[in-house]
């Protein structure tokens, strides 16, 4: 007879993802505050805003028209156009049928790498990369191939250590800019640089550029598909409408991409999600067809105050230190080395964990720690809450360090 085994073990590949990290430590922190506690959670991934009133309008209209079923795989042409459009506002000369509308950026991501890849292929991720990536890679057949910034280098990797980092089996180079953890934003003419290398060595590039609108003080954005056709055709850009509209649990995001791979993502999608929900689409298209640009230029300055009133009380806390110069996104690492060593009661620090720990058990303040952001000495800090708790927040923090040995 057989031995018997659990019929329900996850198989290898499901085995090897964890749950993310982040979600466990926001679940954390709410469970707290659920339980009484004056929890301020600063681990957020969404802007602290409502979702904007033309998305919600539009969702309303859907419904009241009954527009319910399912829509073509690639989402709703209306939406592909106006995706396509707002994409070119960046010097990019995409068409609709080069964008496919998935649920969230995050699917778009999962679609991009499972079209791409072949067993054992290599993706360039430069590091601190969100945490969500290694495991969107390893799930497609992938190897995360890490490449760390050099020390002084304000948290950005050089073309230089990307082409140290290629092998035979390099197939993709991942941009994320803004970046998720380290807010730094790349400037046009360094991710030109960047891209000069995946040109080099005919690797895709696959643009994360679900911040785009959170970009502040003197950085620009620059869209990698605007670098040039050359760029343009091995480039698959991701976005969605979560960031920029406060529209986080509507799920609605977008690949855009010459046709030979969006044909292919779409096939994909067809077999497997059939297509993103139709009212979120309707919603999408709502905020993406208004003129918003009063409203988010007032969000964008609101979260640029939170920036800086985070920025200050950090450099004006002795032992933290703001990593990189965060322009970008809605958060920041703080470098927290300076506090190793030291003591709360009878616990001492000697990582970014215990830290966050600590910080949450004594001060009630959540941030995350960086270890899975392969930024394992700095704990991520989002500033997206509302000022006045941030500051309670900052205070507290402040206290708490002072109040150690
Ligand atoms: C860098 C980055 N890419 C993609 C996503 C996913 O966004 P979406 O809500 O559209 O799936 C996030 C969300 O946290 C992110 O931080």
């Amino acid at each position: 007879m057989r031995t018997p085994v659990n019929p329900l073990r996850p198989a290898a590949r499901a085995a090897a993802v964890p749950p993310s990290a982040t979600a466990a430590l926001d679940a954390h922190a709410k469970a707290l505050a659920a339980a009484g506690a004056p929890v301020i959670n600063l681990t957020s991934g969404e802007p602290a805003f409502a979702t904007v009133e033309p998305a919600a309008r539009a969702a309303e209209q859907a419904i009241a028209e009954d527009f319910t079923r399912y829509t073509p795989a690639a989402g709703i042409p209306a939406l592909r156009t106006a995706i396509a459009a707002r994409l070119n506002r960046y010097g990019t000369e995409c068409e609709a049928a080069e964008v496919v509308v998935t649920a969230g950026a995050k699917q778009a991501l999962h679609y991009a790498f499972t079209a791409l890849l072949e067993p054992g292929d290599e993706v360039l991720v430069p590091a601190p990369y969100w945490v969500s990536y290694p495991h969107l890679i390893t799930l497609a057949g992938g190897k995360p191939v890490p490449v760390q910034p050099e020390t002084g280098n304000g948290l950005k990797v050089t073309p230089e250590q990307l082409r140290a980092a290629v092998t035979s089996r390099t197939r993709v180079l991942l941009l994320n800019s803004p970046a998720n953890p380290s807010g730094v934003v790349y400037s046009r003419i360094e991710l030109a640089a960047l891209a000069e290398v995946a040109a080099d060595h005919d690797l895709a590039i696959i643009s994360d550029e679900i911040c785009d609108h959170w970009v502040f003080g003197d950085a620009r954005f620059a869209s990698v598909a605007s670098l040039g056709p050359e760029i343009a055709s091995r480039t698959v850009t991701i976005g969605g409408v979560s960031k920029t509209f406060a529209m986080t649990g509507w799920r609605i995001g977008w690949l855009a991409a010459p046709t030979e791979l969006t044909t292919a993502v779409a096939a994909l999608q067809s077999h497997t999600a059939s297509a993103p929900s139709s009212i979120s689409q309707r919603a999408a298209l709502g905020a993406l067809s208004a003129d918003l640009g009063a409203e988010l230029e007032r969000r964008r300055a609101e979260l640029d105050a939170r920036r800086l009133t985070t920025i200050k009380a950090l450099d004006d806390t002795p032992g933290l230190q703001v990593a990189g110069t965060p322009e970008g996104a809605f958060f920041l690492l703080a470098d927290v080395t300076g506090l190793y060593g030291k003591t709360y009661g009878d616990r001492s620090i000697t990582s970014a964990a215990d830290f966050a720990e600590l910080l949450l058990a004594e001060a009630n303040v959540a941030v995350v720690p960086g270890t899975d952001f392969a930024a394992p000495n700095h704990v991520r800090i989002s500033y997206t809450v509302p000022p006045e708790l941030l500051r309670e927040a900052l205070d507290r923090l402040a206290d708490f360090v002072s109040a150690l040995n």
